[in-house]
């Protein structure tokens, strides 16, 4: 096995900079660090982590070294590697295989080399290491405890996976926590996606009519931050329920049909595909923007953008320039991949506390009850969740109200109804 395949180890003391910055904004996982230090949980434990290269995952990793488990870390996406971590990383003897702007055919072979620890406990954000493991590595499965997977997409896939008998060992659903969707999705996403949208095209959202597809966790960040900054937000959503609540939330809500002749700026969060298509392009005004914040880079119909197109072009960092044949102009951020971490440094550190809190939590839940569990997915352990809570309002000196014993016994009870 490769000690690491990374951009540059030059790029060492950058990365330890910005890691460090980080480890002050993320004060639950330096707790659970702490208390890893002193317990070692996971000694021993070889963990395969295909996660976002950042400066927050870092912070996770020191975590779970100091647990006692002997990690390899490759990115969970071609663009979203910070090269500064991963050599800060690779400097310290963690093994990393990740680059910024790798192939698809480079990124699966960093998987691979990382899958070479032979790993007891594999963490996700997007399920590929599990489906590597089912589907060309199944000599690892059996000493494999469990798994962990960080993004609703991911989610999906195993919950498909679970629901087929194909799921061959538990994993915790680290992205259905309270603690981790509610604040990752919607502040996390909300805010890095226009940072990324921002420093790929320094446009002025005041004015622009934005349209955002999905209004799940994500989609609602991306709106409510879109509109702060002076937009006019269309949703489109394909599910009543959350098209209803984005109309009370007060955004306009049409179909993509209609949004596509009207927006500005397309940014999709719907974690499906093709969310915007073929004869999506065909309405849309000249220069309109498109870009995605969701898992895959299928959200946006990019084939179909091609066969539109005359010309294409990369006009500047993260910005093609798509002239179809009408001469109209689109503009495709970051190759359809997560604006957020291509053309931003993702989530920042405040909630990542949260969600890479929940991620070591359910390591060590998962090291302890490894295969008495069910070959399906299972949602973060509540009172994990409900502790990852507490410890934050605690870091944050926030003190909250008890329940008197009466209101407990009020809450719990059918005979004092009145
Ligand atoms: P969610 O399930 O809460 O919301 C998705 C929404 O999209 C739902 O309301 C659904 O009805 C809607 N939708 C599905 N198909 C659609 C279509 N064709 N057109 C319009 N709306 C459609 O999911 P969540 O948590 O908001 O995640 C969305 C995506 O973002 C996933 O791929 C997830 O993995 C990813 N994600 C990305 C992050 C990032 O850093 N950029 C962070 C967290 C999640």
């Amino acid at each position: 096995m490769k000690d690491h395949i990374i951009k540059d180890i030059n790029l060492a003391d950058a990365g330890k900079q910005r890691i460090e910055w980080a480890r002050r904004h993320m004060p639950v996982l330096q707790k659970i660090k702490e208390q890893f230090e002193n317990e070692k949980p996971l000694e021993g434990i070889n963990v395969v982590a295909c996660l976002h290269v950042t400066v927050e995952t870092a912070n996770l990793i020191h975590a779970l070294r100091a647990g006692g488990a002997n990690i390899a870390l490759a990115a969970s996406n071609p663009l979203s590697t910070q090269d500064d971590v991963a050599a800060a990383l690779a400097s310290e003897g963690i093994k990393v295989f990740a680059i910024k702007g790798e192939t698809e055919e480079q990124y699966y072979e960093c998987l691979e080399e990382a899958l070479k620890i032979k790993p007891h406990i594999t963490l996700d954000d997007g399920a590929d290491t599990i489906a590597l493991v089912h589907s060309k590595h199944l000599e690892l499965i059996k000493d494999i405890k469990g798994g962990c997977e960080e993004t609703t997409t991911g989610v999906i896939r195993l919950r498909a996976m679970a629901a087929e008998g194909a799921l061959k060992y538990p994993v915790i659903a680290v992205n259905d926590a309270e603690t981790k969707m509610m604040f990752d999705n919607r502040y996390g996403t909300g805010q890095s996606t226009i940072h990324g949208i921002m420093n790929a095209t320094n446009i002025l959202f005041a004015g622009k009519t934005v349209v955002v597809a999905g209004y799940g966790w994500c989609g609602r960040g991306v709106a409510s931050r879109a509109r702060g900054l002076g937009a006019n937000v269309v949703v489109v959503d394909v599910e009543p329920r959350k098209a209803l609540e984005a109309v009370m939330d007060g955004y306009r809500v049409m179909p993509m049909r209609e949004a596509a002749k009207v927006g500005d700026l397309f940014i999709t969060v719907t974690g499906n595909v093709s969310a915007i298509r073929k004869e999506h392009f065909q309405v849309m005004k000249d220069q309109a923007i498109v870009c995605n914040s969701g898992h895959f880079n299928v959200e946006i119909d990019i084939p179909a953008l091609k066969v539109l197109s005359k010309s294409v072009d990369q006009i500047k960092n993260d910005v093609q320039e798509f002239v179809l044949k009408d001469k109209r102009r689109i503009y495709l951020l970051a190759e359809g991949r997560l604006v957020n971490l291509a053309s931003a440094f993702g989530h920042p550190p405040e909630v990542m506390d949260m969600s890479f809190a929940n991620q070591a939590l359910a390591v060590r839940y998962i090291n302890e009850k490894g295969r008495s569990l069910e070959n399906q997915v299972y949602r973060v352990p509540v009172e994990i969740d409900k502790l990852v809570a507490q410890l934050k309002l605690e870091a944050m000196g926030i003190e909250i109200e008890t329940l008197t014993e009466e209101q407990d016994k009020y809450l719990h009870s059918w005979t004092l109804g009145t």
